[in-house]
């Protein structure tokens, strides 16, 4: 039985998570996610959009994802890898080198990320949205106060 762990937010899930998850899987037997907690997040400056228990809920019904375990601190990959028999730790590109004392305990891979696509930019792209419907809004909103004081002018 070989075991791969990653870890990750994995927050708005898309298709570079997926095509990651795949990837993963195909290096062993057993895919487990080390998935990081709403307050680790916040100790990293991250808020993710969907918490804890919903991220969890989404990965876990990934058929790539084997086992879903919390993330809470930097430091505990060492001894996750003793617990769970860890043969391979993995990471996306992002993260080439930084996990490399790791390669002491099993094996340490970072595997391309998926180019184009990110949660921080899906983030972006909504708030860019938001804004601009709110300009709209408040654009039709000028308008329709013009049109009324025409009317009131003509009267
Ligand atoms: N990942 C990937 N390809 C992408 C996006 C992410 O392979 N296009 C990988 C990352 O390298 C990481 C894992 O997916 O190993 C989880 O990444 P995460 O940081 O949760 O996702 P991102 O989309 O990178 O989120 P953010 O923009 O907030 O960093």
């Amino acid at each position: 039985m070989k075991v791969i762990l990653t870890y990750g937010t994995f927050d708005l899930f898309h298709v570079g998570h997926v095509r990651l998850l795949e990837r993963l899987s195909k290096l062993g037997d057993k895919l487990i996610v080390g998935l990081s907690s709403d307050e680790f997040n916040k100790g990293k400056g991250k808020s993710s959009f969907f918490s804890y228990e919903e991220r969890a809920e989404i990965l876990s019904s990934c058929k790539f994802v084997d086992l879903v375990i919390p993330e809470h601190t930097w430091e505990q990959k060492a001894a996750d890898i003793k617990k769970y028999n860890v043969d391979v730790f993995a990471m996306g590109d992002d993260w080439e080198g930084r996990f490399d004392s790791l390669k002491s305990l099993c094996d340490v891979v970072y595997l391309p990320r998926t180019k184009s696509i990110s949660t921080s930019e899906i983030k972006t792209l909504i708030a860019e949205l938001k804004k601009n419907d709110l300009d709209k809004v408040q654009k039709s909103l000028n308008d329709a106060i013009e049109i009324i004081k025409k009317l009131n002018y003509s009267e």
